[in-house]
């Protein structure tokens, strides 16, 4: 009896097991059919606030086809959950519905270039899986959602090109993913929240073309991994916090257009040696322009018009053998002395150079006869 027994609880245990498991496997497709239905439900929601398409992309999104299958959908393999959206370009017009808070596996949203107006919902907070927003090119308009950061994995944030106001809200501090951050061409308002400095991934700003005002945050120097700085044309006022410039890896430091005071440092050559762009046109900037700049190896656009920088230019510039773009017009260099038109002849060794303006200074003496010798690729020469 008793193996038989055995055989018999045995053979009755793993019939329980196997009723479990079917249990279990029955309860997964139900929370894998419930979470894709609200997916479902969310992007139906989301096409009803697109009030006009182009192309007909939306048609897709009938009951013919499951929506994992609808243009611009990807769901995950396994749960087929929706992972990202990318409707890039399809001339999309409405507003963006805040059920899309309700595809919590999204990792990518692309509507760029699209007719998008409204407000980007606070519920986009929601989607704390979210690596990469890109809105770049619509009508949105309203602030920057503060529940955007919680998406705390989030890497890329493009808001170009839209109409956006009101201020970057300080809360974005806590993004410690972030990477890029585009926001240039809006309507933003208030100055750049000291907690930038806690973006510590950050490689790419973008502010350009905003209202934007007041210091520039001495917390910027703490974005030890920054590439890409690009401020212009804002109201930005006061000096510039000394530690920008002691960010080695910035290969573009593009500040032009504002109020903003000080000097070049004299070893900027030193602390910003991968420098390719060098940009601080029309500002209040004083000094002179620092000699190790010669040992930028890299720069290609050095642009300073339309500021207080007095002395003499460097005579070795011709170091520079990648200069496309040398524009020092409206300050004060020179001395009205012969001396002064020296550099020219170095730069004749900058065989890229397509644009040099000297207008507007104080400058003395001949053109030397170098000047016969410039790249066959100068196409301006602003004397
Ligand atoms: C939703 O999940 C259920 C259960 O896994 C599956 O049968 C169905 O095809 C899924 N629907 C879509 C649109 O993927
Ligand atoms: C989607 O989210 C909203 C709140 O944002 C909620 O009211 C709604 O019930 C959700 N819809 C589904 C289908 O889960
Ligand atoms: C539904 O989508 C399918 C697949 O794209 C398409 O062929 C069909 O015309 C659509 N139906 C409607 C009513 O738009
Ligand atoms: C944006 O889309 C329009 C068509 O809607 C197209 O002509 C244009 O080239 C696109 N622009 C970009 C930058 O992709
Ligand atoms: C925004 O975030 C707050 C918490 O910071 C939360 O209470 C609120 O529900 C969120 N709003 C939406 C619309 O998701
Ligand atoms: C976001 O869109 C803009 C505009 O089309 C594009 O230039 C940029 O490369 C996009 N960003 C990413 C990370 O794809
Ligand atoms: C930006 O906002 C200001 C007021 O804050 C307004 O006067 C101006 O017209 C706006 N500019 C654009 C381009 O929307
Ligand atoms: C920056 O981060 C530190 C610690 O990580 C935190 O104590 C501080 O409050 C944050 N500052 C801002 C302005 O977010
Ligand atoms: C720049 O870095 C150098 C060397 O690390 C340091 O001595 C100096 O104090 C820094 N300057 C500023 C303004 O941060
Ligand atoms: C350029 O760098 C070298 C060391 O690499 C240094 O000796 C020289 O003084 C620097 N030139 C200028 C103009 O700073
Ligand atoms: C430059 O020097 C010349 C004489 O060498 C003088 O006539 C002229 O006024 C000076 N120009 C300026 C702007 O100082
Ligand atoms: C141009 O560069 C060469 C090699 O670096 C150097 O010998 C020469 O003196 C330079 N010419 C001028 C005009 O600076």
């Amino acid at each position: 009896m008793e193996p038989q027994n055995n055989i018999s609880n045995a053979f009755c245990s793993s019939l329980l097991l196997f009723s479990m498991n079917l249990l279990f496997l029955q309860h997964v497709s139900t929370a894998t059919h419930l979470g894709n239905e609200t997916d479902r439900l969310a992007l139906l929601e989301f096409k009803h606030q697109v009030v006009n398409y182009r192309d007909g992309t939306l048609n897709s999104w009938n009951d013919s086809l499951p929506h994992c299958q609808w243009q611009g959908v990807t769901c995950s393999y396994r749960h087929q959950r929706v992972t990202a959206l990318n409707l890039r370009g399809h001339g999309l017009v409405g507003s963006i519905s805040p059920h899309i808070g309700n595809l919590t596996f999204l990792r990518f949203i692309d509507l760029r270039n699209n007719s998008f107006n409204g407000e980007i919902p606070q519920e986009v907070g929601r989607l704390f899986r979210l690596r990469h927003l890109n809105l770049t090119n619509n009508a949105i308009g309203g602030a920057i959602p503060v529940n955007l950061s919680r998406c705390s994995e989030l890497r890329i944030i493009e808001l170009a090109t839209n109409n956006l106001v009101g201020k970057i809200p300080p809360e974005m501090g806590s993004l410690n993913k972030l990477v890029t951050l585009f926001l240039r061409a809006n309507n933003l308002t208030g100055s750049i929240p000291h907690s930038v400095g806690n973006l510590s991934s950050l490689e790419q700003i973008t502010v350009t073309f905003n209202n934007l005002e007041g210091s520039l945050p001495i917390q910027l120097g703490q974005l030890k991994r920054l590439t890409y700085l690009s401020i212009g044309v804002n109201h930005f006022s006061g000096m510039v916090p000394q530690t920008l410039y002691n960010i080695s890896t910035i290969t573009s430091f593009s500040v032009g257009d504002n109020l903003l005071k000080g000097s070049l440092p004299a070893n900027i050559g030193l602390t910003l040696p991968r420098l390719q762009l060098l940009s601080i046109g029309a500002n209040q900037f004083s000094g002179t322009i620092p000699y190790s700049i010669t040992n930028v190896s890299e720069l290609q656009v050095l642009d300073l018009p339309e500021n207080n920088v007095k002395g003499p230019v460097p005579n070795n510039l011709g170091d520079l053998k990648n200069l496309r773009i040398l524009n020092v017009g409206i300050n004060l260099l020179g001395t009205n002395t012969s001396q002064d038109l020296s550099f020219i002849t170095s730069l004749t060794n900058c065989s890229n150079l397509q644009r040099l303006d000297l207008d507007g200074n104080n400058f003395g003496g001949e053109l030397p006869n170098s000047i016969g010798n410039f790249s066959h690729q100068l196409t301006v020469l602003g004397l």
